[in-house]
């Protein structure tokens, strides 16, 4: 099998590149950042403290997520339930990232990320993809692009949504969210050594497809 491991923060575009270059490859397109939500949000429906180190763990046993792909593109079930949508908002955002700095929810996930892994061809998004979850993958990339323009392109999908946000509110979240997910004891995100860094502050949507697809096909 073929893995392709996109790391880096959020806003930088990892979704929607993986997404169209898994289309154009025929690799499956797992967006783990999903699995992260989907607990997030689980937790903020029972009470729960995204933070909270003992009562997040404890809710584990209750939760059975699944990918599905269809037409459309990714599902995420969370206990049958398609929450896909749900996941989308600001605060479950925030959860997320709550959840992820605890060890039992990245043990929890990595077996699923790493099992979807051994099926088929895959193109992988999240933080420590290359650094934790498939450190063998054939190619690693490390995609980033400045706190500013990620905060604007974030700020343009809420907006397209019909959200109701500010965006100072938006770079504000990206801010936090980056020095969260980058302080953090446990996989932080950072490059693999073998990783290439592709910057896209500036690049249009196809030159960023472009520049990625010359990086795989150069390691494949
Ligand atoms: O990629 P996305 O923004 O949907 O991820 C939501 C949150 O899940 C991130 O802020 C990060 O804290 C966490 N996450 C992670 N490891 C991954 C994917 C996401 O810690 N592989």
């Amino acid at each position: 099998m073929i893995a392709i491991a996109i790391d880096g923060p959020s806003g930088a575009g990892k979704s929607s590149i993986a997404r169209s270059l898994a289309g154009q490859m025929g690799y499956v397109y797992i967006d783990t950042g999903a699995l992260y939500r989907a607990i997030g949000l689980y937790a903020l429906e029972h009470g729960v403290e995204p933070t909270d180190r003992e009562k997040v763990p404890a809710l584990l046993p209750q939760i059975t997520l699944e990918l599905r792909h269809r037409q459309d593109g990714q599902h995420v079930y969370l206990n049958g339930r398609d929450v896909s949508e749900e996941i989308r908002t600001p605060a479950v955002s925030m959860a997320a990232s709550g959840v992820s700095a605890i060890p039992e929810v990245r043990a929890f996930l990595l077996e699923l990320q790493q099992g979807i892994a051994a099926k088929q061809n895959v193109i992988m998004d999240g933080r420590d993809i290359g650094t934790v979850v498939l450190p063998g993958a054939q190619v690693k990339i490390f995609l980033t692009a400045s706190s500013e323009e990620r905060a604007r392109r974030r700020y343009q999908e809420l907006l397209a949504k019909g959200k109701d946000v500010a965006y100072e509110q938006v770079l504000a979240d990206v801010i936090e969210r980056d020095r969260n997910d980058s302080t953090r004891a446990i996989a932080p995100l950072r490059p693999a050594p073998d990783a290439v860094t592709v910057d896209t502050t500036g690049n249009d949507f196809e030159q960023s497809v472009s520049q990625l697809r010359s990086v795989i096909e150069e390691k494949l």
